[in-house]
């Protein structure tokens, strides 16, 4: 019988993450280097974080690089791919975390501005198109190719002056738009590369203080929360190595909501 855990599933594979220097895909290219991968790390503002994840990819014996990429623009997006392709030969592995985290995003509908709404769809959706577009001939030459977009919780709509119960309405539509891209580039890019990703519910990272949330809030969303408590980014980075690996091949189309029990199918 296949053992799908060996903690070394990524040996011999190329992973590109984007957002790399913020909390989410920090964690994320940490667990991929972790388990072997060479890492290619890409940062918008964050080099010193990114910088500090990749020394821990090292010396927990992997390799990689860290490379500037801004997702809003192409040409950003077509020299961050064709590097780690120029450099490591192949392309295994892409992990779209890079998102906007600002609070214009987190306002009541009557509240928000169309300026904000398209900047936010401009990183979190266009920016996963970019670099799927950028990364796919990459993917499909290996045969076994894996792209995990991110998408997010939308809440449980319980107190609308509370975006944490309730997600603000243009970051559900940018998130929403990132499901179904990922559900229906599946279909498009099967059998050689599967498409899956991650709706995280709170999970704790920057954003409570970006977005000044009153402690009240968080307190009454976790009391909502099944699990009672704020997720862990190394949580998030379990779900994506999951979805990446081999173990998960069975699986495309797929998102998965991890968010304590917040959201329920049933
Ligand atoms: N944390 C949560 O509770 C939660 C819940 C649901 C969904 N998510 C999603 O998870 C992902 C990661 O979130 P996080 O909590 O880790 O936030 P974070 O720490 O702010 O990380 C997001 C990263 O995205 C990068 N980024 C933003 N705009 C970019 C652009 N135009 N080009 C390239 N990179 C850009 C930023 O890069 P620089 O820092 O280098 O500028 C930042 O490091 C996001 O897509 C977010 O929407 C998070």
């Amino acid at each position: 019988m296949a053992k799908w855990n060996d903690g070394r599933r990524f040996e011999g594979k190329v992973a590109l993450v984007t957002g790399a220097g913020g909390a989410l895909g920090g964690a994320v290219a940490r667990a991929l280097g972790r388990e072997g991968a060479t890492v290619v790390l890409g940062y918008r503002t964050s080099e010193e974080s990114a910088g500090a994840a990749l020394r821990e990819i090292e010396s927990a014996g992997s390799e990689g690089h860290i490379g500037q990429l801004e997702v809003t623009e192409a040409e950003s997006v077509g020299r961050f791919v064709g590097a780690a392709a120029e450099r490591y030969g192949r392309i295994d592995v892409v992990v779209n975390t890079a998102g906007r985290i600002d609070p214009d995003d987190a306002v009541r509908f009557a509240d928000s501005e169309e300026e904000a709404f398209a900047a936010l769809l401009d990183v979190d959706l266009l920016g996963t198109f970019r670099v799927c577009q950028a990364a796919v001939p990459h993917l499909r030459r290996t045969g076994s190719g894996a792209i995990v977009n991110f998408s997010g919780s939308y809440g449980n709509g319980i107190d609308q002056e509370n975006v944490v119960n309730s997600v603000a309405v243009t970051y559900c539509a940018a998130k929403g738009g990132v499901r179904a891209f990922t559900s229906a580039l599946a279909r498009d890019l099967a059998p050689e590369i599967r498409v899956n990703a991650v709706a995280p519910g709170p999970i704790a990272a920057n954003w409570e203080d970006d977005w000044e949330i009153p402690k009240e809030h968080i307190d009454e969303a976790l009391a909502m929360t099944p699990l009672g408590r704020m997720g862990k980014p190394e949580e998030i980075a379990e779900t994506v190595l999951y979805l990446a690996s081999d173990g998960g091949g069975y699986t495309t189309g797929q998102v998965l909501e991890v968010s304590g029990g917040w959201i329920l199918d049933g």
